[in-house]
């Protein structure tokens, strides 16, 4: 009898955490999603010149697959440098002195989202500093944040601590990838996407 009801309780809850996990799984599809995304073109690190950036690529990935809405935070006086090293070096003052850089237009109706995929280059372990412009513009009381980072060996870093820190939103879990497979290996990029997607219940 007590095997049974050990099984019979077995049941209840894979079939109850397999109920939440669907439940989840609509939740997500029904919402409203955007995608806020900062990336650069010219010359970036390890993939040569380039006319779409590396971050671009794999946002577009995630609008496509999800239906999201995109939104590229761009400067309003777009001053950095092509050329890579002399861009590490504006980036990294920027960084230093905490700049806010003014960017161009905002994404309409904000307030509507409810998913929001934050998406950035990893610049010195950090965002663009255009990218605290865009947060620090917005109310994101209530939205779930889903950030993903294009790099060369650095990872996710603490990025997500640091979009959370500043948006105060539920995180969900990150997703890094390399630029340089972001660029030249769409496939596998779109693998990872796919996969990251699908484990957040998108
Ligand atoms: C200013 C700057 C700083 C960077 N700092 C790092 C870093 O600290 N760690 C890292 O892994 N990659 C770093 N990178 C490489 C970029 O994260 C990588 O090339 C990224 O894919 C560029 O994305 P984008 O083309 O969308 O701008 C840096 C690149 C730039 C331009």
């Amino acid at each position: 009898m007590k095997k049974f009801l050990s099984i019979f309780a077995l049941i209840l809850t894979v079939f109850g955490l397999n109920n939440q996990a669907q439940a989840e799984e609509k939740n997500m599809a029904n919402t409203k999603k955007l995608v806020v995304y900062f990336s650069k073109t010219g010359e970036q690190y390890s993939v040569g010149n380039i006319s779409e950036g590396n971050t671009a690529i794999v946002a577009k990935m995630i609008a496509a697959q999800t239906g999201a809405d995109l939104f590229e935070v761009k400067l309003k006086k777009d001053t950095y440098p092509a050329a890579y090293k002399a861009l590490t070096e504006v980036a990294l003052s920027e960084k230093k002195s905490g700049a806010r850089p003014e960017i161009a237009g905002d994404v309409a109706n904000f307030a509507d989202y409810d998913v929001v995929f934050v998406g950035t280059p990893n610049w010195w372990a950090d965002l663009p500093m255009a990218m605290y412009t865009f947060m620090e513009a917005h109310d994101w009381n209530g939205k779930k944040v889903a950030p993903f980072v294009t790099h060369e060996g650095s990872g996710l870093a603490s990025i997500p601590n640091k979009i959370q820190t500043v948006t105060n939103a539920e995180m969900l879990s990150g997703l890094a990838v390399y630029g340089h497979i972001a660029q030249n290996s769409r496939d596998e990029a779109q693998k990872a996407v796919s996969a990251w997607l699908q484990q957040l219940g998108f």
